[in-house]
């Protein structure tokens, strides 16, 4: 078997991008460009990996270290261009390397490993020096075009050295080659910057081998979208948008109903169970995970949370969470890190949770905050309860047991715990545990004043409307 090295192009400026976060870090389905294309380049059995950074090196050299730490880093110099940052990653290789280098762009992020086994192939079968991936856009604006003589491939022209007629061409190259080592390294020590951009230009090599007499062709694809690059803002959208409903016709084919594919986002690292249904404006981001049967949505967003079988949740944001099986989660809910819901559970609407173990069964059915509590089976929390887990200074934990009722517009004082099956009543502030089975309650006595509207606001409307109740 022929050795192969990968190598990703990451060292350009990503000017167009207009951004003070690296163009290949801007994030599309949830993982950076730079991930979708590493996740790809380290699926095949290689002997490398490598990458090539420069501008805004310490950020991207930090996610790719942590997400993928097999991977070599070459730093370019001042010498621009993709031709020299294929130079310097060779560098890395063993020198005496002679497989094959298949040769990836950080900014091409749809790109399969289908395609590029088919691109190995093709290569190894017609015994190439060079294979590079085309296709035919109708737009093929500020791509380079391949050029052909008949039909034989005889070079790439950058758009910006083009005539005219070759501004016409509609065949564009990818950014993604595979060459024979050996005969790369020596053509790349030949290149130089005589172009428009000064650069040392990886598509001369192409033309450079040919000359020499090395077989090397182009291959189209018919899929335009995986060789699609991102060079700013706008491109960005469009490839996000395209990944985004192909995510969604996968999910659809595996048995999961989706009301509004437009207004749905679902992050590749997410995972659905079967009959799953989204309604509009759901948003589903990271390790998100949702059980069979549940109902999300519409304009729910949840992020890296797992959800069980047969939950609904509507109209909330749910990040951090564990939701249990049968439970129901809003409309209008905020669900923070920490949460945990049993299995039937109930979390309504208007309701603020953080870091707060809630156990099955258990309900918080309207209006409430509740932070760095655990509260056992069965209870209930009544309407607009607050759980008062900060004096100022530290955080403090609230405890409830099973079988509670709690009051409504209670207020927990933190540290405090309430013991199985104990009643609190409304309109209290608990800032001593209850023990089980009690009922506790602290009524500052009610006093009504008569006659205190007529005397001190007299001629008003509530003054009228009382002294006609009295007559
Ligand atoms: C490049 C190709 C072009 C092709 C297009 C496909 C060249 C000269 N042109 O153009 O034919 O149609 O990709 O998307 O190769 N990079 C470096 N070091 C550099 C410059 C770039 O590592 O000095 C990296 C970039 O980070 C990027 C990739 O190489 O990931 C492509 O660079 P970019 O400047 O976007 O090239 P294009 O103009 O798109
Ligand atoms: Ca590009």
């Amino acid at each position: 078997m022929r050795k192969l090295a990968v190598v990703v192009l990451a060292a350009g400026e990503g000017t167009r991008m207009k951004s003070n976060t690296p163009k290949v870090l801007h994030e599309i389905a949830g993982l950076p460009l730079i991930g979708h294309v590493l996740a790809t380049a380290h699926s095949f059995d290689s002997d490398a990996v490598v990458i090539v950074l420069r501008h805004q090196k310490q950020q991207i050299e930090t996610y790719v270290s942590s997400f993928y730490p097999r991977t070599l880093i070459a730093t370019q110099d001042d010498i621009p261009g993709t031709g020299r940052a294929a130079q310097l990653a060779i560098a890395e290789l063993p020198s005496d390397f002679d497989g094959d280098v298949l040769v990836l762009s950080g900014d091409v992020p749809l790109l399969d490993v289908n395609s590029i086994s088919e691109l190995i192939e093709i290569h190894r079968e017609f015994g190439n020096t060079g294979t590079l991936l085309s296709t035919v856009l109708e737009n093929p604006q500020g791509y380079g075009r391949i050029m052909r003589s008949r039909e034989n491939f005889v070079g790439i022209i950058e758009q910006k050295d083009a005539s005219e007629e070759q501004l016409e061409i509609n065949e564009i190259n990818a950014g993604v080659y595979i060459f024979d080592a050996i005969v790369l390294r020596k053509h790349l020590e030949s290149l130089t910057v005589n172009n428009s951009q000064n650069e040392k230009y990886l598509t001369d090599v192409a033309g450079l081998m040919l000359t020499a007499g090395e077989r090397v062709s182009a291959h189209p694809i018919q899929d335009k979208w995986l060789v699609a690059g991102v060079n700013d803002r706008a491109q960005l959208q469009e490839v996000a948008a395209e990944l985004n409903s192909r995510i969604i016709r996968g999910w659809q084919l595996a048995g999961v109903s989706i009301k509004e594919p437009a207004s749905t986002w679902i992050d590749v690292t997410v995972q659905l169970g079967k009959d799953v249904t989204l309604f509009p404006g759901t948003r589903l981001h990271g390790k998100t995970s949702i059980g069979q049967g549940s109902q999300i949505g519409p304009d729910t967003t949840l992020t890296d949370s797992k959800i069980g079988e047969g939950v609904l949740i509507s109209r909330s944001q749910v990040e951090g969470s564990i939701i249990a099986a049968g439970a129901t989660v809003g409309p209008f809910s905020y669900l923070r890190a920490g949460t945990e819901l049993g299995a039937d559970g109930k979390i309504g609407a208007f309701v603020e949770t953080k870091n707060a173990q809630i156990g099955a069964g258990t309900k918080i059915p309207h209006l409430s905050y509740v932070g760095d509590a655990e509260i056992g089976e069965g209870s209930n929390i009544g309407a607009g309860t607050i759980f008062a887990n900060y004096d100022g200074v530290n955080k403090h934990r609230t405890k409830i047991g099973n079988q509670v009722r709690t009051g409504s517009g209670n207020v927990f004082v933190a540290p405090v715990s309430i013991g199985d099956g104990a009643y609190t009543a409304a309109g209290s502030t608990i800032r001593r545990s209850v023990e089980s089975g009690a009922l506790a309650l602290n009524p500052t006595p009610q006093k009504n004043i008569a006659g205190w509207v007529l005397d001190q606001r007299p001629g008003s409307k509530a003054a009228l409307a009382a002294s006609k109740d009295t007559e």
